[in-house]
């Protein structure tokens, strides 16, 4: 038998890192993990309180909700203590204020530990901006999957067309912007690449060209250890 690995598939936003680990983690029976969605469901949390921005507040309730993922064939279903929140946490309120919330050091610390507990067996696909870096520094394999800003914010613009929102490109594209200056330029867990990821371009592939990829380094990596 194989051995299953721990991969961390980091990125800034919009690059594809959902679709493209959902898609791996199915081909492999793999466990896949948004940490984006923790930490959208976070802010989804504190939205609801209508209170103003207060980090002690926010932390509170970081450390005391229960997140839960219900993959099904099409979708990974999310739950905030025990609600579905899987549309709510898209919502443009949420996306934000996201990047606020995720820059709160004890909301970090309060969500790497339920992602550490979730990863610890192997066996998981676990995508975001620090899963390289600070959830699994010594996670089997390591991808760092980008594309051009311009890239992201058209794919994120047919994605939410699609979804019938409407929005302008231009927007988006400032939007994604502001949010990779955010995640990349705070404190705590910056999103940056590891040393050791592979850091792989997507502006020029299709999705099912990027998930081949990566399933094929996969199951290169599961032999090896297997062999040894
Ligand atoms: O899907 P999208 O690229 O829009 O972003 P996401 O993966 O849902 O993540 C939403 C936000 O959560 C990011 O912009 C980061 O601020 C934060 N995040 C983080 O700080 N650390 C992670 N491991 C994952 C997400």
């Amino acid at each position: 038998m194989n051995k299953k690995l721990v991969i961390a598939i980091d990125g800034p936003a919009g690059a594809g890192k959902s679709t493209i680990a959902k898609l791996v983690a199915e081909k492999l029976g793999y466990a896949y993990i948004d940490t984006g969605a923790m930490y959208r469901s976070v802010t989804w949390k504190f939205l609801q309180t209508k209170a103003a921005f207060d980090e002690q507040l926010i932390s509170e309730l970081a450390e005391r909700m229960v997140i839960e993922f219900r993959p099904e064939a099409s979708v990974n279903r999310v739950f905030v203590d025990g609600v579905e929140v899987t549309e709510a946490i898209r919502k443009a309120e949420v996306t934000c204020n996201v990047s606020k919330v995720a820059a709160i050091g004890p909301v970090r610390e309060a969500m790497v530990a339920q992602q550490r507990r979730m990863g610890e067996a192997g066996g998981v696909l676990m995508d975001g901006r620090d899963i390289g870096t600070v959830v699994f520094p010594h996670a089997d394999l390591k991808i760092f999957l980008t594309a051009t800003v311009e890239e992201r914010a058209r794919r994120r613009y047919k994605e939410l067309t699609e979804k019938g929102e409407i929005i302008d490109l231009a927007t988006l594209q400032q939007e994604i912007a502001q949010r990779d200056k955010q995640d990349s330029e705070r404190e705590i867990s910056p999103l940056r690449q590891a040393e050791d990821a592979l850091l792989l371009d997507s502006s020029d592939m299709t999705i099912a060209e990027v998930a081949a990829f990566i399933i094929r380094l996969v199951q290169e990596k599961e032999n090896v250890l297997c062999n040894n």
